[in-house]
C-alpha cells in the first residue's frame, strides 16, 4: 500500500519535472571566449625574459527566455607554461533573459622569467607563429526557474588559446562548463 503510494508520488514528481523542464527549457548560463590576440610579445634570448600582453573578449550569455541571471565571484587567470601572466576578478553583474553581456580584458604587459628549456620551446613555437596561453575562469550563476526558488550553478572556463605571434585575432568560441562540485554544494 505505502510502496504503491510512494511509486505514484515518484511518477507524479517525474511528470512535473518533465513538464517544467520542457516548458521552461532551462539553459545554464555560459561564458564564451569569442576573441583573443597577442598584443605584444618579446623574448630576450640573453636573459630569458619573456614579455607578453594579451587581450580578450568574452561574452556572458543567458539563453533562458524567462529568467534574469546573476554572475558573481567571477575570476580569471592567464598562464604561459605554468607562469602567471595575469589574474583578475570582475564585479558581480546581471544579464536579462535571452541576452548577453560583453566582457573585455586587456592585460598589462607582463614579464616572466623562463628556464633554458622553456626558452628553446618558446623559440620553436615562435618560429611556428604560435604561442599557447591557458585561460582559466570561475564564476557562480544564480537564476530562477519559474516559480521554483533560485538555483545556482558554478561554471568553469578552461581554454587553451593558440595565439599567433603576429597578433592575428583568433575566435576560439571556447565556452564554460558546469562545475559540478559547486552545484552539489549549493543544493
Ligand atoms: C636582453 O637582455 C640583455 C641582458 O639583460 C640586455 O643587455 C639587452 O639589451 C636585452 N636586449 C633587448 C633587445 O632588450
Ligand atoms: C531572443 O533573442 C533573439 C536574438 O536577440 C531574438 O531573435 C528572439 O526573438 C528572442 N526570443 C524571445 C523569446 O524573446
Ligand atoms: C567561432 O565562431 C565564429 C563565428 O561564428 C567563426 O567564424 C569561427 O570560425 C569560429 N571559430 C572556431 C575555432 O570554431
Amino acid at each position: 500500500m505505502i510502496a504503491s503510494l510512494l511509486a505514484i508520488l515518484v511518477i507524479i514528481a517525474g511528470i512535473v519535472v518533465c513538464i517544467g523542464y520542457n516548458t521552461m527549457k532551462p539553459k545554464v548560463p555560459e561564458i564564451i571566449v569569442t576573441r583573443a590576440e597577442l598584443d605584444a610579445v618579446d623574448f630576450n634570448h640573453s636573459n630569458l625574459l619573456l614579455t607578453i600582453k594579451v587581450s580578450l573578449v568574452m561574452t556572458a550569455e543567458n539563453a533562458n527566455l524567462k529568467s534574469r541571471v546573476s554572475f558573481y565571484d567571477t575570476s580569471f587567470s592567464l598562464n604561459f607554461n605554468g607562469h602567471r601572466i595575469a589574474k583578475w576578478a570582475i564585479e558581480p553583474f546581471g544579464i536579462n533573459a535571452n541576452s548577453s553581456v560583453i566582457v573585455n580584458y586587456i592585460s598589462q604587459p607582463t614579464t616572466i622569467h623562463l628556464n633554458a628549456v622553456e626558452g628553446e620551446d618558446l623559440d620553436r613555437s615562435m618560429e611556428l607563429n604560435m604561442i599557447s596561453v591557458d585561460l582559466k575562469g570561475n564564476s557562480k550563476t544564480r537564476w530562477r526557474l519559474g516559480q521554483f526558488g533560485p538555483i545556482k550553478f558554478g561554471v568553469h572556463l578552461n581554454c587553451q588559446l593558440l595565439l599567433p605571434v603576429d597578433s592575428t585575432t583568433i575566435f576560439p568560441n571556447c565556452s564554460s562548463r558546469v562545475a559540478l562540485r559547486f552545484v552539489i554544494l549549493a543544493r
